[in-house]
């Protein structure tokens, strides 16, 4: 069809609806940062993001290659399409009624949109009359299975809009074309109907089936999966590609999922269609399902969209479970997460279960505690690797060491990779730390050119950032501890992450206060020290008693305590997050701030060493660079604590 110019009201109208964010979301997986926000621009390579995009004002701005420009402009360059095309499918999408210059094409044109959402109607008139079948007679072995097999109730069933495809070849068919008048070209466009290969006539795709309609975003039917109800092939017979149901660009249960993904701020995607039902079921909102492949990325772009920090929970089938098996499943997304665009994690079942049956004999809080606690899809990898394997015997000393640098060799933070390449170096020693720096060597030369730095450790792992990752890891467990990049950041937020723990529960005072005397550490920032003082200078029994008091400050020292007065106050989210990680996080807390100063010191006594070795005094070298490395393996540990999901792990 050739495309007709449009009225420039339409583009207006198109212009005032058209949210950018939404646009280029689709598109680029941009994380909140302030007013706008950012991502990894798609017009050049690059590896840390300069990308950004301003709602208010509606444009987009790379800083790294210096284009920008509007939704058109986005999506004319991204998609290689005319204007013309962008705008009608923005119109489409936005549902701006579309006026165009020659009043002939605009017949033409509302035919082909229109067919879509004839689609629509068709299929959801599908989805009736297999809600109404499934609960006639006929239907009764399906109800019976999901009463009773399934242990669905009545709600559930609804809620999913649950049916079943009678057994004769043309009952749909019928209905739909006889009595309800649709096209019968129109059935067969929404994958409905097939044409019988001899003669003329038409059959049902579904028939003696458990229906499950398929929802796009916004609730509308837009294709079904179909279960056997015995043992015939397939076991799922789902809806072919069409004009709206495109596989690798949906997620089964998103339309019910989105609000839970964002209260969550996490998305739990699961393999099987029973799967995301039953977990709904049981009050665990935020599920998804891919359609049985791999994921796309689009796909995880759909979810993240309703995820402030890129959350993903991978629960696929731990039978299957090894690496490749793994990568199959993340399919496309395995680079978004060695580039850090998605925290990706791992859920592996105990026993080999999907959460379907998981849930037959566990409750949501035993599932929400395996989320919880599933790994990193990195550490989880690691784990793999190791798996099985006697460090000691030669060959499985090569398989995992080969493993990991093949592992590494993927990671393209450099923060991330140090953090990962000194882990790795620390399994391979087998507890003997002194042969650390070797490994590390060791595995940053199999790693090859790029990751090698100009000078060797120590200088190498001295590197102001080398563990930033693990600052921003540590973070992936509560939204209170969400650490920004700079390491002044991380102390702040420690330090206050400890003060409103200390605050709001009593039963960990004791232990902060013993953490801290016992490593002798300080708050840095003087609105904090201040708080502290006045802590110290009111033993108060209770949390309520000591945040009154406190407020009573107010009159004396405005200042100090407009500084400290979000402390004093814990949202609703804070508490639930917070709530099973107390200790963690006050472990992870106090090793932060611990940090610095032993930063501080290795820096001081590499110096020292350098100078001396150059100088050429053996001894003193010898003794300085004994004492950087004692206050190194410090590091690593303090690293170790504020790292959770590495230290449950083991
Ligand atoms: P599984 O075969 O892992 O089974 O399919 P399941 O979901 O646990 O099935 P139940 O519990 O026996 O009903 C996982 C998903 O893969 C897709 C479906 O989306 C299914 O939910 N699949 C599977 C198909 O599309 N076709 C098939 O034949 C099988
Ligand atoms: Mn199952």
């Amino acid at each position: 069809m050739q495309i007709p110019r449009l009225h420039p009201d339409t583009v207006e109208v198109i212009k005032e609806r058209a949210d950018i964010v939404d646009v280029i979301s689709e598109h680029v997986v941009l994380r909140k940062r302030g007013k706008d926000f950012i991502g990894l621009c798609p017009f050049h390579n690059e590896k840390s993001p300069s990308f950004s995009v301003s709602p208010s004002k509606q444009m987009y701005f790379c800083f790294g290659c210096q284009t920008g420009g509007n939704v058109f402009t986005f999506l004319t360059s991204v998609q290689k399409r005319s204007f013309s095309e962008v705008a009608l499918d923005l119109a489409q999408r936005y549902q701006v009624h579309v006026k165009t210059l020659e009043p002939e094409q605009r017949q033409e044109l509302q035919r082909q949109m229109s067919l879509r959402d004839q689609l629509y109607e068709v299929l959801a008139s599908a989805a009736n009359f297999y809600q109404h079948a499934l609960k006639q007679p006929q239907g009764k072995i399906a109800l019976d299975y999901l009463q009773q097999k399934r242990r669905f109730n009545d709600e559930v069933i609804q809620q999913f809009g649950l049916g079943f495809a009678p057994g004769g070849w043309e009952t749909l068919y019928r209905y739909l074309v006889e009595t309800k008048g649709y096209p019968v070209q129109l059935l067969e466009k929404a994958g409905l109907i097939k044409s019988r290969k001899e003669g003329n006539g038409y059959y049902d795709v579904f028939r003696d089936r458990l229906m499950i309609p398929i929802h796009d975003a916004m609730g509308r039917v837009i294709a079904f999966g179909g279960r056997t109800l015995g043992d015939d092939q397939p076991k799922y017979l789902n809806s072919p590609e069409t004009e709206v149901f495109f596989k690798g660009k949906t997620l089964f249960a998103l339309d019910k999922a989105r609000n839970g993904i964002s209260r969550e701020d996490k998305a739990i995607v699961v393999e099987g269609y029973f799967d995301a039902i039953a977990l709904h079921a049981v009050g665990i909102t935020n599920v998804v399902a891919s359609l049985g492949t791999a994921l796309s990325m689009e796909q995880v772009r759909l979810v993240l969209r309703y995820s402030d920090s890129k959350q993903i929970i991978l629960n696929f089938d731990a039978d299957k479970a090894g690496v490749n098996a793994a990568e199959r499943a993340i399919g496309e997304i395995a680079d978004l997460a060695y580039k850090g665009e998605v925290q990706l994690k791992i859920l592996n079942i105990p026993d080999g279960k999907d959460a379907d049956e998981y849930l037959y004999t566990h409750d949501s809080s035993d599932y929400q505690q395996l989320v919880n606690s599933a790994p990193l899809w990195l550490d989880w990898q690691i784990k793999q690797i190791i798996k099985d394997r006697d460090l000691k015997q030669a060959t499985d000393y090569q398989l995992v060491s080969q493993g990991v640098v093949k592992l590494l060799k993927n990671i393209v933070n450099k923060d991330t990779l140090d953090y990962y390449v000194s882990y790795c170096a620390e399994i391979l020693t087998l507890g003997d730390t002194r042969l650390i720096p070797l490994r590390i060597e060791n595995l940053l030369t199999q790693i090859g050119p790029s990751a090698t730095s100009p000078k060797s450790f120590p200088v190498r792992v001295n590197r102001e950032q080398a563990t930033q990752y693990t600052q921003e890891q540590s973070t992936t467990e509560s939204q209170e501890f969400k650490i920004p990049k700079q390491a002044g950041n991380l102390l702040q937020h420690a330090e206050a992450l400890l003060l409103k723990i200390y605050l709001h529960y009593h039963r960990y005072r004791e232990m902060i206060v013993n953490a801290l005397e016992e490593r002798d550490l300080q708050f840095s920032l003087s609105h904090h020290r201040f708080l502290w003082q006045q802590i110290i200078e009111n033993p108060s029994p209770t949390e309520k008693d000591l945040i009154s008091s406190l407020q009573d400050r107010y009159l004396e020292f405005p200042e100090e305590m407009s500084l400290i007065a979000h402390l004093l106050h814990l949202t609703e989210k804070a508490q639930q997050e917070m709530i099973f990680y107390q200790e963690k996080l006050i472990l992870a807390a106090v090793a932060a701030m611990e940090r610095v100063n032993c930063e501080k010191l290795s820096r001081y006594f590499l110096e020292l060493y350098e100078k001396a070795d150059e100088k050429g005094e053996v001894q003193e070298s010898q003794s300085y660079y004994q004492a950087f490395y004692k206050y190194k393996l410090r590091l690593w540990e303090l690293d170790r604590q504020r790292h959770f999901s590495i230290t449950d792990l083991f």
